[in-house]
């Protein structure tokens, strides 16, 4: 087999890739972001590697999360700072349920290029190109906004540098410390209608004043004031991704410089096709998105390109079916990966199966579907006796309402109110950590289950 190099994925069809039409310009700008530092590095690729093979072995568990879409316009300290908040208190939260570390992935730090259902959009009868993330086009319907500028991949860059200095900045500095996570989760539970998650709230408050009492705390514990937190992204847009790609002289390998990790789209998983070339050569850990179209047959294919040497932590297969299609689907191929004897990492996105359109015209995600796909992905594996390893949510900390119901009920009225998204809508702040009590149950419901099976 000829061997891997970073440019290859030219050579093979691509889709949901702009098509540049100022060949110089583009030149120029991957010039200019080959010879920039990369944003990540490959011992933290590795090390991240290792934490979602315990994931995959039920001795950790994965959560990831963060927008649809990173947005130039809405980007802000505060905005980071919030998504970061509630993913530190949904983790506290889920780390009790499962009682195994929870590893903390943001989608976030290049988050920009979005694959679309179709190529252009129509309104009034008047047909652009399709809207494809900050990196790429802009979102105004004007034929101007939507011309590929290669020069956003610039932008992108340096919002993603600044993005991880905050993260980096936020998981040390002592804004991550345990006890003030959990003080900011008492304040949610305080809320009326989230009083019924109060008996958990205070079993991890009793956890932790024991803690103390033991002598384990933030001051003489630094695991407990610091935090590891990752940054992924879909490796859609591969001139940005082939430019950030760096060798890694410890190991003679490539890493994508671009975010610890990278996954690959529902929409372009094609065994042969550009961005599985892409991502078979990196050494970063690799998701892969498994919808109702995706066959045990590919999933083989696709297991053998994307993780040759069966590693542990390599790749986490993301299974996005909808609510109601779980059933169907994720049996196949959770029987797929077993006939292979493949290490992978079972993680449920609950978002992209349940997207629909609201009476009042707006995408939206019902609280309930979402709810019942995590249900069912728990479910399958409870039956299969394989490990569910982890949750992918599109979610903010913001108050917007994009996603409806929740115990602060978002109605379909209401998603007029602040629906701020770039793309799909995000569960708000509220809404997310109530998803994380609600899987923190079963969590410990399937725990319990299986120690009572090894009695
Ligand atoms: C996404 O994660 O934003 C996305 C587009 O997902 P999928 O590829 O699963 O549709
Ligand atoms: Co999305």
């Amino acid at each position: 087999m000829a061997e891997w190099v970073k440019s290859g994925w030219r050579n093979k069809p691509r889709i949901q890739m702009p098509d540049y039409t100022d060949e110089d310009a583009l030149k120029a700008v991957e010039a200019q972001l080959a010879s920039y530092p990369p944003l990540v590095f490959a011992g933290e690729a590795r090390r991240l590697k290792e934490q979602l093979g315990a994931a995959s072995r039920g001795e950790a568990f994965l959560l990831q999360g963060g927008d649809c879409a990173e947005s130039f316009e809405q980007f802000s300290a505060d905005g980071i700072r919030d998504t970061f908040k509630v993913m530190l208190q949904m983790a506290m939260v889920l780390t009790y349920g499962a009682k195994v570390p929870v590893v903390k992935v943001g989608r976030m730090a290049g988050q920009f290029a979005k694959p679309r259902s179709a190529p252009t959009e129509t309104v009034d009868g008047i047909e652009l190109p399709s809207y494809r993330g900050d990196i790429i086009n802009e979102l105004d319907f004007t034929s101007a906004s939507r011309i590929p500028d290669p020069k956003k991949m610039l932008q992108a860059y340096t919002q993603a540098a600044a993005t991880l200095n905050l993260l980096r900045a936020f998981s040390t500095g002592g804004y991550a410390d345990v006890h003030q996570v959990h003080s900011w989760t008492l304040g949610f539970t305080e809320g009326e209608k989230a009083t019924k998650y109060r008996d958990m709230a205070n079993r991890i408050s009793n956890a932790l004043d024991f803690m103390k009492a033991a002598g384990v705390s933030s001051a003489t514990s630094s695991a407990l004031r610091t935090v590891d937190f990752y940054t992924s992204h879909e490796g859609l847009l591969l001139e940005y991704e082939e430019a950030l790609t760096r060798l890694d002289s410890t190991s003679g390998k490539w890493l994508a410089g671009s975010g610890h990790m990278i996954w690959i789209g529902d929409r372009t998983r094609q065994p042969d096709g550009a961005h599985v070339e892409y991502c078979s050569g990196v050494l970063n850990p690799i998701g892969l998105k498994c919808g109702p179209t995706t066959t045990a047959e590919d999933l083989k294919v696709l297991m053998a390109k994307l993780n040759p040497e069966n590693e542990a932590g390599r790749l986490t297969l993301i299974a996005r079916f909808g609510a109601g299609s779980v059933g169907e689907h994720l049996p196949r191929l959770v029987k797929a990966v077993q006939e292979e004897g493949a290490n992978v990492l079972w993680t449920c996105d609950p978002m992209h199966g349940n997207t629909i359109k609201s009476a009042t015209g707006y995408k939206t995600r019902p609280f309930d579907s979402v709810l019942r796909e995590v249900r069912e992905f728990f479910g399958v594996h409870k039956a299969e006796g394989t490990v569910p390893g982890g949750v992918h949510f599109e979610m903010t900390g913001q108050d917007v309402t994009e996603c409806t119901g929740g115990v602060r009920a978002v109605t379909e009225e209401d998603l007029s109110d602040r629906y701020h998204t770039a793309c799909d809508p995000r569960l708000n702040a509220s809404q997310s950590l109530e998803l994380a009590f609600l899987v923190a149950e079963e969590l410990s419901s399937l725990r319990e289950t299986r120690q009572a099976e090894a009695v």
